[in-house]
């Protein structure tokens, strides 16, 4: 991950006293600062080179130190600025980080010969323990790591040992130090999330106050804060970042509020209707309603090429966007969904991470429309995005919504789009989706969804030979979309998707299986 640079200073509530997580370069840091923050305690991600100061300016409950790749004593190993233990705020090193406060703070670390990788037992003094308190003496710990602390900070106590570890954690209250080998933030750590809760709640006293109805109540203030009585516009796609936002700014600022959605004609079955009846039936949110179905149609007509049809669909979408805005006159407020993470992979450079969502997305708008940007999910993970949704009352169905590319059906017909193309790959789609929900895998699967290859095959249905397209079944399993596996289905299941397929749309005859992960594969066709 790049560097990190940390966002505003937060006027109040839970957000007032961030617990600070300074990125050592470990695979799992932002993973930590979720755990922090599935603990109702706000966090945030930080470079390990924030000073002392700059630390002391945001207040924090406490430092949490990360993992990272590096050994403590390698030429260029990451360090953190050693006033950060002066702070008076406790601070918990994880596995590089706890190699690190021994090395910086009196102990020392050493490569001893034995590493540990994977799950390890771990034996605690839960008796005289913080950290350990109320955990079962022995427990599964995830352990990484080569080198292994030899001797605990000064004043530190060891709390815990593992086989190739005898000093798996150390605390030291009077100074706040706190350190363990393993990782409680992966799930293969039973009890790491308790934890990390006895690190927050009782050694750094941290209330659990970070909740979706606080985070709604802050949010809401700040946009009122921003906007005024100013306008506000946004371009709803179906999806749960800009619904979310949305709802958020109407709960703020009300009619000032006009959503506009584009349906360009490539969501799946009922998804647009659902938009309409969410928003203007059931949430009252002024919106208009552009269907541009034909418009999108003719400007794919002949396209093929993958890149190409993105190209169309995104400049079509801008098109439409700007005749509709312009008819409503000079807005100055754009409302964009972007979140935590993107803030975080772009390096904490807003325009940045605008830039890389609108790029990914159907929905980047022109620099020419010169709008200030309303971003009410900037400081949101996901899982916290859906919460919030979920307290805003958003259907459980656009909440929970599998990701979808911006482009839609268009690059799930693979060559030219065409409206009968479309038609059946709707209904193929929503089949494959009905099942996979009755079978209770939706929300297990990253994505699951039908492609349309327009090619056709032989079949013989009654005793007629048929000419028919094929569709093909892809459903992957991931936690990022960077990597995929194909998801294991049960036959039965399969089955069923297959032939209510083939019997229900008659232009299909056949249903294959996609069984290719990522990489080598992608996991859309186009
Ligand atoms: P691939 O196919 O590259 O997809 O494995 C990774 C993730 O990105 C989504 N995807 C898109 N999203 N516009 C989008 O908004 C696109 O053009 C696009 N192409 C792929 C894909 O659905 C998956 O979640």
């Amino acid at each position: 991950m790049g560097e990190v640079v940390p966002l505003p200073v937060a006027e109040t509530g839970a957000e007032e006293r961030p617990v600070l997580v300074l990125d050592l370069g470990g695979q799992y840091a932002q993973l930590i600062a979720r755990r922090v923050r599935e603990c109702r305690v706000y966090s945030e991600l930080v470079p390990h080179s924030i000073t002392a100061a700059e630390a002391r300016a945001r207040n924090p409950r406490a430092l949490v130190l990360s993992g990272g790749p590096a050994s403590v004593y390698a030429e260029g190993a990451p360090k953190v600025d050693p006033e950060l233990f002066s702070l008076g705020v406790p601070s918990l090193g994880i596995c590089y980080g706890m190699q690190l406060m021994a090395q910086e703070l009196g102990g020392s670390v050493d490569r001893t010969g034995v590493s540990e990788f994977g799950k390890t037992e771990v034996r605690a003094d839960a008796g005289e323990s913080a950290l350990f308190s109320g955990l079962p003496e022995e427990q599964t710990g995830w352990m990484s790591h080569r080198d292994s602390v030899t001797a605990p900070p000064e004043g530190a106590r060891v709390t815990a040992g593992s086989p190739a570890a005898p000093i798996a954690a150390f605390e030291a209250p009077e100074r706040g130090l706190y350190g363990v080998q393993f990782h409680p933030e992966v799930v293969h750590t039973p009890h790491g999330q308790e934890l990390l809760k006895n690190f927050l709640y009782s050694v750094a006293g941290a209330p659990p106050t970070w909740t979706a109805a606080a985070v709604i109540e802050e949010q809401v203030e700040r946009i009122r804060a921003q906007v005024g009585s100013q306008r506000v516009l946004c371009a709803l796609s179906g999806g749960v970042d800009s619904a979310v936002a949305a709802l958020l700014v109407h709960k703020a600022v009300g009619e000032q509020l006009v959503c506009v959605f584009v349906d360009h004609g490539f969501l799946r079955k009922d998804e647009a209707a659902q938009v309409v009846e969410t928003f203007e039936g059931h949430f009252h949110v002024p919106l208009i309603h552009v269907d541009a179905q034909a418009r999108f149609l003719s400007r794919l007509d002949r396209v093929a090429d993958p890149e190409e049809k993105r190209k169309a669909v995104g400049e079509e979408f801008i098109r439409v966007f700007e005749e509709e805005s312009n008819r409503l006159g000079k807005i100055r407020y754009l409302v964009q969904g972007t979140l935590y993470s993107d803030v975080i992979e772009s390096g904490g450079d807003a325009a940045v991470a605008a830039t890389i969502k609108s790029h990914h997305n159907v929905g980047g708008l022109p620099k020419e429309m010169e709008m200030e940007l309303v971003e009410p999910l900037r400081l949101l993970f996901k899982d916290e995005v859906r919460r919030v949704g979920e307290e805003l009352g958003l259907p459980e169905r656009m909440v929970w919504r599998q990701p979808f590319p911006g482009p839609g059906l268009a690059i799930r017909i693979i060559g030219e789009v065409t409206r009968e193309r479309l038609e059946i790959l709707r209904e193929a789609d929503s089949i494959l989706q009905e099942e996979i929900r009755r079978a209770g895998f939706y929300r297990e699967l990253w994505q699951s969804f039908a492609v349309l290859p327009a090619i056709r095959s032989v079949g013989v249905q009654g005793d007629e030979r048929t000419y028919g397209y094929p569709v093909v079944v892809r459903a992957v399993t991931s936690d990022d979309a960077m990597t995929a596996d194909w998801a294991r289905l049960p036959y039965d299941l399969l089955e069923t998707i297959s032939s209510r397929i083939v019997n229900e749309v008659p232009a299909v005859n056949r249903v294959v299986l996609d069984i290719t992960s990522k990489p080598p594969s992608t996991i859309e066709w186009e």
